[in-house]
């Protein structure tokens, strides 16, 4: 195996230990519907199996059988069967998934062991994204869990920096290159290729995530019942919901966090917000979300240079000192909590912590051609879907990019998402 292979067998390892940390629950909690919104937890665990099947055993071709016969590998079809349907399939019992999952994995192991320095690995990042997304998607299932406490309280983080929160920077007008190509980003997905310069004209962005205590100073002036600060659709939304603070927010000033009670952390980025309601706070901010091609630019444009660093902070991969990744928290860091994470343009907390809604749709970038997985993104296009940029504490380190775009519909809160303010320079 070549080095390339080796790292990528680790992070294969890597993404199945926290799919089996996530998954290593009684059958109950494993099979139950936790929320409409979400699959059972089974079915994640076999659906990652039957991807990796799909893309590293068959190389795609849903003709050919896999481990799987196709009756049964059909249940795990996203497209066929919609989230909130999924808990009445004969889905795989918990020990029959796992062992499915093992079977795959090995399988792939061999053939990674078999290939050439001339085999392109993209196929197998592709996949490692694939199962990390879904440990993420597994985490807002078992945040939407109702009963007492699974997953303990999370490791520590560091603390903050007081002073931050409601300051912003400038980012100088110009033009900037846009996404990636495969050549500097071998593992960047469809999405984000390929590279092309736009010009985004000079703005303003917020240093670090707005707080929970921001957002509870909109809520405390009646945010929520003033029509004024929300889109048409977004205040149709707030009252068909009847929304009155973030998802998870309890009374006098506490939240559930994994079946935890706990006071709301005042300097902690707020999380579970809509778009709608992201937007009707930067309203009421007096500012409003960042547009996607904003939010990369002050990301990664370099003024020093004119170019793109690989991620705000420079070219080394993330650490635990220099973003909130990975999921072992459980919660983000306080504001202020990596200033040796900042971006050129002196942006902080852009990576890890929480997805930030931009006000872009979710679009191609000019030039756009699908990947292996075809139907990751293309189907998506042109829907009801905002772009949500960065990642959440709960992205694995290594399969995000400051050039990752993440969607969602923009009434969706149990995503782990958060609002970073923009205003015209
Ligand atoms: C990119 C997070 C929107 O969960 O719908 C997982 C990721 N795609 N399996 C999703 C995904 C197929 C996707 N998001
Ligand atoms: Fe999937």
């Amino acid at each position: 195996m070549t080095d390339l292979r080796e790292t990528l067998a680790q992070e294969l390892a890597r993404a199945r230990e926290r799919t089996l940390l996530l998954t290593e629950h009684d059958e109950p909690e494993l099979l139950r519907q936790h929320s409409p919104l979400m699959s059972p937890l089974v079915w994640d665990l076999a659906h990652v199996g039957q991807q990796e099947d799909l893309w590293l055993l068959r190389g795609g071709d849903a003709r050919c059988t896999g481990v799987l016969p196709p009756d049964v590998e059909s249940l795990y079809d996203a497209f066929t069967h919609p989230r909130a349907a999924r808990v009445r399939l004969p889905l795989l019992p918990p020990v029959e998934a796992r062992a499915y999952c093992a079977e795959v994995r090995g399988r792939v192991l061999d053939r990674l062991d078999r290939s050439g320095p001339d085999d392109d690995p993209f196929d197998v990042a592709m996949v490692v994204s694939h199962e990390q997304q879904h440990d993420e998607t597994m985490l807002q299932t078992l945040q939407l869990r109702a009963g007492p406490p699974l997953l303990g309280t999370g490791s520590p983080l560091p603390a903050g920096r007081p002073g931050l929160a409601g300051t912003t920077v400038l980012v100088p007008g110009g033009p900037f290159r846009l996404g990636v190509d495969g050549t500097e980003e071998p593992f960047s997905l469809d999405n984000e290729r390929p590279a092309h310069v736009v010009d985004v004209p000079a703005f303003r962005i917020g240093r670090v995530p707005v707080t929970n205590a921001e957002y509870a100073a909109f809520v405390a002036d009646g945010g929520y019942t003033d029509p004024r600060w929300w889109s048409a659709r977004g205040w149709q939304h707030r009252c068909d919901a009847g929304l009155t603070a973030p998802e998870f927010w309890g009374p006098e000033g506490t939240r559930t966090r994994f079946g935890l009670v706990e006071e709301l952390p005042a300097d902690e980025p707020v999380q579970h917000v809509t778009f709608f309601e992201a937007e009707a706070y930067a309203a009421w901010a007096g500012g409003r979300l960042p547009t996607e091609e904003e939010w990369e630019k002050a990301a990664v444009w370099d003024a020093a240079t004119g170019g793109r660093r690989r991620f705000p902070w420079g070219s080394a991969d993330p650490t635990p000192e220099l973003a909130n990744l990975g999921g072992s928290a459980l919660r983000p860091a306080p504001v202020g909590a990596y200033p040796a994470g900042a971006s050129a343009c002196g942006v902080e907390q852009l990576m890890g912590d929480v997805w930030e809604w931009t006000s872009s749709d979710f679009r191609p970038w000019p030039g756009f051609t699908p990947m292996l997985y075809a139907d990751y993104s293309a189907p998506f296009f042109g829907g009801d879907h905002k772009v949500l940029r960065g990642s959440s504490w709960a992205v694995g380190a290594s399969v995000t990019r400051p050039s990752f775009r993440n969607w969602d519909h923009p009434v969706r809160r149990q995503v782990f998402s958060g609002i970073r303010l923009a205003f015209d320079a």
